[in-house]
């Protein structure tokens, strides 16, 4: 499409310290999506990895998706999720920039746009079980505040692991980011999201919440079947590995999926 910036987004990588035992191999999907996209958006401005990186934080797996990104020519923006380790991460990843408290979150001008890159991984209180559900907490919200403020009238693409706001998956819904009325309440206060785009689900879901219009994206991996009242929020299912393309153009965003033969 001419005009406008594109960003490929690739969520929910779910990465492995190596082939998995059974079932599709992180690695091996990620690099057919990955190539796929790169074929046929080459002059995309940027890749944006929407959390899950890994499927349990370690640094092996980080190191596998590191080599799977070895040689790619488009700038790659990656993003935090409830399988992923902050340590774990940066250590293998240090040129990512991170903010002043180490969150992993940035602003990513694109032509005429911010993109705005946040990290909604809970850091655990004292005593608090482990949960996947996401947080911003006060100093991450401030943090976006100022990144709005900075951006002043500049039309800005928020994107967050966890959503925001439900999807109508109640057992997904239970682990959506907790302090979403707190962020919707940032966003109505500067008026300046034209999008939101999440992960997390591994589905493709779209629609707008408080005014704003929202896009999640299916994995690359197994998809979550259309089961609303699921009491589990791991039940997959086979359907097509996907990833998700945005261009940011001047009078609008253009969101299109696009399903990948799985190798
Ligand atoms: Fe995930
Ligand atoms: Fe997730």
């Amino acid at each position: 499409m001419g005009g406008g910036e594109t960003v490929i987004v690739f969520s929910d990588l779910h990465m492995t310290p190596g082939p998995p035992g059974a079932g599709p191999d992180p690695a091996a999907r990620f690099s057919a999506g990955l190539s796929h996209a790169l074929d046929t958006h080459p002059r995309a401005a940027l890749v944006l990895l929407c959390g899950d990186l890994a499927d349990r934080g370690d640094a092996a797996s980080y190191r596998r998706l590191r080599d799977a990104l070895d040689g790619c020519p488009v700038p790659v923006m990656p993003m935090l999720g409830n399988h992923d380790d902050r340590a774990a991460f940066r250590a293998v990843f240090p040129e990512v920039p991170v903010d002043g408290d180490g969150f992993v979150q940035r602003v990513v001008p694109l032509g005429a746009y911010r993109l705005i890159v946040l990290d909604t991984l809970v850091v655990p209180r004292p005593g608090e079980p482990f949960t996947h559900a996401g947080e911003l907490c006060p100093r991450r919200l401030a943090w976006l505040d100022h990144a709005l403020g900075e951006a002043g009238a500049a039309p800005c693409v928020v994107a967050l692991h966890h959503p925001p706001h439900p999807t109508g998956f109640a057992a997904m819904d239970a682990i959506r980011l907790r302090d979403g009325d707190a962020f919707h309440d940032l966003l109505a206060r500067h008026g300046t999201v034209r999008h939101i785009v999440s992960g997390h689900i591994h589905r493709t879901i779209s629609g707008s919440h408080r005014g704003t219009p929202f896009s999640i994206f299916k994995s690359p991996m197994r998809q979550m079947p259309l089961l609303y009242d699921g009491a589990d929020s791991s039940v997959e299912c086979d359907d097509p590995p996907a990833f998700g393309i945005l261009t940011l153009h001047a009078d609008g965003v253009l969101v299109q999926t696009e399903d990948f033969a799985a190798p």
